[in-house]
């Protein structure tokens, strides 16, 4: 059965319909609507001068080569949007001096290249941490009790009622979960499963966490004194977390080290019936040797966010019923897509007003009413 959405977002089309809000500041372009009003109300506020694109439409890179020439001081962009080194020099030939992601990744930006120029880059970290944490545990329990399986069997009218076999999954309470990339995601989304579902922890990172560990002894405390399962936590290499994990989930951000860390070699280590999440960046996983894997492990299941080519799903994915399959809803919650469009917005008003750069790390004070006067998060310190 083929799902048709009835309602397309972000449709792309050659010819957007502008917003144009002058003001007397800086020209910054966005290249979509972001969500809410509260990250244009702050720019507007300032005295910037801000174009979008009407609602539904998203810029192609075509149409922001053709808009930037008019002279933009800064621009909004979306994950989708790839700067490469010959679109930054354009963006510098034109005057533009930072690139403010509308996104914690910054993959689709060359930063050798953002720096080179010295254009700022901007990102909005920690607002969509549980958001996205929230978004790989439900990819846990989709993948666990196979609620893909289960929806296609309803909507396809097939359910012929209860069973005493039918789609029975995994159970999560004193099973393995292992954690690829144990910074903030990763570390909220090892917290909840523990504490929610009495999963013991297995972490493979670049340092060893001593909070999260410290953290989840406390979480096993805490669930022996109600009476519930102690849990584990253990700092692993990647070949034993992949070896004696039931689920091992991906958060590490895509870097050339990372770049295809899961292919057919280490898929090979894992057990017949264990699960694959990921919701970092889909080239972390070797895409063609996954498919092959689930080809041929029925029992293998993969719960995905992201993928390789997006929107694009490797050939023959979506036809296999042991892979979960999500459209990168990682950050989308009202709440958390609000707050990154207000840091999106802060990143470049405060950098072109020339304020420094928030020394906090937390960037929950940018949310409230009076945010702070400094940059909430670029990448660059030098300029
Ligand atoms: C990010 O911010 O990098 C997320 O993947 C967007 O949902």
């Amino acid at each position: 059965m083929k799902y048709i959405p009835k309602i397309q977002h972000n449709r792309i089309t050659q010819e957007a319909v502008w917003i144009k809000h002058t003001g007397n500041g800086p020209a910054i372009l966005s290249t979509s609507a972001l969500y809410g009003r509260k990250w244009l109300d702050i720019l507007l506020k300032s005295g910037f001068s801000v174009t979008l694109p009407s609602d539904e439409n998203v810029l192609t890179m075509e149409m922001i080569d053709k808009e930037i020439s008019a002279g933009y001081s800064g621009v909004i962009s979306l994950l989708k949007h790839n700067w490469d080194w010959d679109k930054i020099k354009y963006l510098k030939e034109c005057g533009v001096k930072i690139i403010s992601n509308y996104a914690v990744g910054v993959n689709n930006i060359d930063l050798k290249a953002a720096q080179q120029a010295q254009i700022q880059v901007g990102n909005t970290p920690g607002v969509l941490t549980d958001a996205t944490s929230d978004l790989a545990c439900g990819l846990i329990l989709g993948c666990a009790r196979r609620l893909g399986e289960g929806e296609r069997l309803v909507r396809g009218g097939q359910w012929q009622g209860w069973a005493p076999d039918q789609l029975t999954g995994k159970n999560l309470r004193g099973g393995i979960l292992g954690i690829i990339g144990a910074g903030k995601i990763g570390s909220d989304c090892a917290l909840k499963m523990a504490a929610g579902f009495g999963m013991n922890i297995m972490y493979y990172s670049r340092t060893r966490k001593p909070d999260l560990e410290e953290k989840i002894g406390k979480i096993s405390d805490m669930r022996v004194s109600i009476g519930l399962n102690p849990i584990s936590v253990s700092f692993v290499t990647l070949e034993s977390l992949l070896k004696y994990s039931d689920i091992a989930a991906i958060f590490v951000n895509l870097s050339e080290e990372t770049h295809h860390l899961i292919g057919s070699e280490q898929l090979s280590l894992m057990k017949e019936d264990a699960l694959l999440i990921n919701v970092s960046r889909g080239s972390v996983i070797d895409e063609q040797a996954l498919y092959e894997h689930l080809r041929n492990h029925g029992n293998f299941r993969a719960g995905l966010d992201v993928y390789e080519k997006e929107p694009v799903i490797f050939p023959g994915l979506s036809e296999l019923e042991n892979a979960f399959l999500q459209p990168h809803l990682g950050s989308a919650n009202c709440e958390t897509r609000e707050n990154m469009a207000i840091i999106a917005g802060l990143n470049i008003k405060n950098y072109l007003e020339g304020m420094e750069k928030w020394p906090g790390g937390d960037l929950t004070p940018f949310v409230t009413e009076n945010p702070p006067s400094f940059v909430p998060s670029v990448l660059f310190n030098d300029f």
